[in-house]
C-alpha cells in the first residue's frame, strides 16, 4: 500500500504525509509579511562620535531627510545622550526610527570615564524590556522597543590609528551592541592613505579583542555579497544633504575649490555600501542579533545575578517555581537570622543598662547611708549640746534666785558650784 511506504517516512516521531489537495498554509509567509507591515518596524541607531565629526550629517543623508538638529558645544562637563524618536513611511511600509547621538564625546580632559553613560544607556534600555517581559500583564505588542540595534561608531579621519579612547570605548561596548565603525569626513583622507588607515585600524581592533559586526553570511541570498562587505570594513563615509548638478542630475555631494566629492559615487567612498548594509540588507540582522545575542546575554547575567538558575546542584534543571521557592525559603532565614540577632543585641545592651543603673544606685545607696550616719552623729551632739545649755540654764537660774535671796552671803558658793559645772560641759 502506498500509504503503509508514507509510514515508514518518519522524522523522529513525525510522520511526513503530501496532501492530497490545497490546504492553504502556504500562505504562512504572506500571512507573517502582512502582520509586520500592519504592525511596522522599529529600529534604534547609536551614533558615538566626537563633537563635529559629521553624525548628524551621515543619519540625515542615510534616511534622507533632515532630522531636527543643534550642534553642542565643546564644553560639556561630562558625556550625555540625545534621543529623538521619528515615524517614518516608505511605500507601505512604516518605520520607528530612534537616532541617539552622543553629546560632548571626546571633549573632557579626563575621558576614562566617557564610555559609562553610553554602557548605561544601553543597559538602560535591555532593563526596560526586561521589566516589561516580567511583567504579569505583558504588552509586548504594543511596547516601544528602545533596545539600540546598531552602533555607528565615527572614527576621526586621522589616517594615523586609533585613540585610546575608542579602543576603550569600543571594547567596553562589544558585547552590549552590533558595532559598526565607520571613518568620518572619508574626504579628508587620501585613496591610497585610506587603504592603509583601513588596515591599521582592522589590526588595532583585532589585537585589543574589539568584536565588531559582521555581516551574517548563513543566509545564501546575501553571503557572498555580505562577506564582500565585511572585507571593506570599517567604511569610509562622508554625508551632505546638499544636491548639486551632475550631468543632467542632482546628486549629494560636497563642493571643493579643487572639485566635487559625490556621497553617493562608489568611487569617492563607501556610503552606498554603508545604507545598502545597514538598512537594505541587514536591518532585520541587526535586529535579531540584538535580541538573540546582546539582549540575551544582558538577561542572562541579570537572572543570575537575582539568584536564577536553570540548573541546580548536581546539575538537576530547576524550575522557576522551585528557584524562587529556594530563594523565598533564603530570604526567609535570612530574614530570622536577622531578626534573632537583633532581639539578642537587644537584650545584651538592655543587661548592661540594667547593671549600669544597679551600680549607679548602690553607689546612691551608700552615699545616702553615709549622709544618714553623718547626720544622725550630728545630731547626737547635739543634742548633747542641748542638755548641757539646759542643765546650765537651769544651775544659772538657780544661782539668781539665790542671789535675790542672801544677795551678801550665799554667791560664792552658789557661783563656786557653777564654775565646776562649766569646766565639766567644756
Ligand atoms: P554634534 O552633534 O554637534 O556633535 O556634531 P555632529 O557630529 O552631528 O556633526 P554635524 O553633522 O553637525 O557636522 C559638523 C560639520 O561637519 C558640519 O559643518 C558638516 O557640514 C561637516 N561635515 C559633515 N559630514 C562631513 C563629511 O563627510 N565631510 C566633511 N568634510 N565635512 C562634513
Ligand atoms: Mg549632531
Amino acid at each position: 500500500m502506498g500509504t503503509e511506504r508514507e509510514f515508514l517516512n518518519r522524522h523522529g516521531d513525525v510522520r511526513t504525509l503530501p496532501l492530497s489537495g490545497h490546504v492553504g498554509f502556504d500562505s504562512l509567509p504572506q500571512q507573517l509579511v502582512n502582520k509586520c507591515i500592519s504592525q511596522g518596524f522599529c529600529f534604534n541607531i547609536l551614533c558615538i562620535g566626537e563633537t563635529g565629526i559629521g553624525k548628524s550629517t551621515l543619519i540625515n543623508t542615510l534616511f534622507n531627510t533632515s532630522f531636527e538638529d543643534y550642534e553642542s558645544t565643546h564644553f560639556e562637563p561630562s558625556v550625555k545622550l540625545r534621543a529623538q524618536t521619528y515615524d517614518l513611511q516608505e511605500s507601505n511600509v512604516r518605520l520607528k526610527l530612534t537616532v541617539v547621538s552622543t553629546i560632548g564625546f571626546g571633549d573632557q580632559i579626563n575621558k576614562e570615564d566617557s564610555y559609562i553613560p553610553i554602557v548605561n544607556y544601553i543597559d538602560r534600555q535591555f532593563e526596560a524590556y526586561l521589566q516589561e517581559e516580567l511583567k504579569i500583564k505583558r504588552a509586548l505588542y504594543r511596547y516601544h522597543d528602545t533596545r539600540i540595534h546598531a552602533c555607528l561608531y565615527f572614527i576621526a579621519p586621522t589616517g594615523h590609528s586609533l585613540k585610546t579612547l575608542d579602543l576603550l570605548t569600543m571594547k567596553n561596548l562589544d558585547s552590549k551592541v552590533n558595532i559598526i565603525p565607520v571613518i568620518a569626513k572619508a574626504d579628508a583622507i587620501s585613496k591610497t592613505e585610506l587603504q592603509k588607515f583601513k588596515i591599521k585600524l582592522l589590526s588595532e581592533l583585532v589585537k585589543n579583542g574589539v568584536q565588531i559586526y559582521q555581516f551574517p553570511t548563513d543566509d545564501e541570498t546575501f553571503s557572498k555579497h555580505n562577506a564582500d562587505m565585511n572585507g571593506h570594513l570599517p567604511f569610509a563615509v562622508v554625508g551632505s544633504m546638499d544636491e548639486i548638478m551632475i550631468g543632467n542630475k542632482m546628486v549629494k555631494a560636497r563642493q571643493y575649490p579643487w572639485g566635487i566629492v559625490q556621497v553617493e559615487n562608489e568611487n569617492h567612498c563607501d556610503f552606498v555600501k554603508l545604507r545598502e548594509m545597514l538598512i537594505c540588507i541587514n536591518m532585520e540582522d541587526l535586529r535579531e542579533q540584538t535580541h538573540a545575542r546582546h539582549y540575551e546575554l544582558y538577561r542572562r547575567c541579570k537572572l543570575e545575578e537575582m539568584g536564577f538558575r536553570d540548573n541546580g546542584p548536581s546539575d538537576k534543571v530547576v524550575s522557576l517555581q522551585e528557584t524562587y521557592e529556594t530563594k523565598r525559603h533564603e530570604y526567609m532565614n535570612d530574614v530570622h537570622r536577622k531578626e534573632e540577632e537583633m532581639r539578642q543585641r537587644f537584650v545584651h545592651r538592655v543587661r548592661e543598662k540594667e547593671a549600669m543603673l544597679k551600680e549607679a544606685e548602690r553607689e546612691i545607696m551608700s552615699r545616702y547611708e553615709h549622709l544618714r550616719r553623718l547626720d544622725h552623729d550630728e545630731r547626737m551632739k547635739l543634742e548633747e549640746k542641748r542638755q548641757l545649755l539646759e542643765e546650765e540654764w537651769n544651775l544659772f537660774n538657780q544661782m539668781k534666785a539665790a542671789t535675790e535671796l542672801y544677795p551678801a552671803q550665799g554667791y560664792g558658793s552658789v557661783s563656786g558650784s557653777l564654775k565646776r559645772d562649766r569646766k565639766n560641759f567644756m
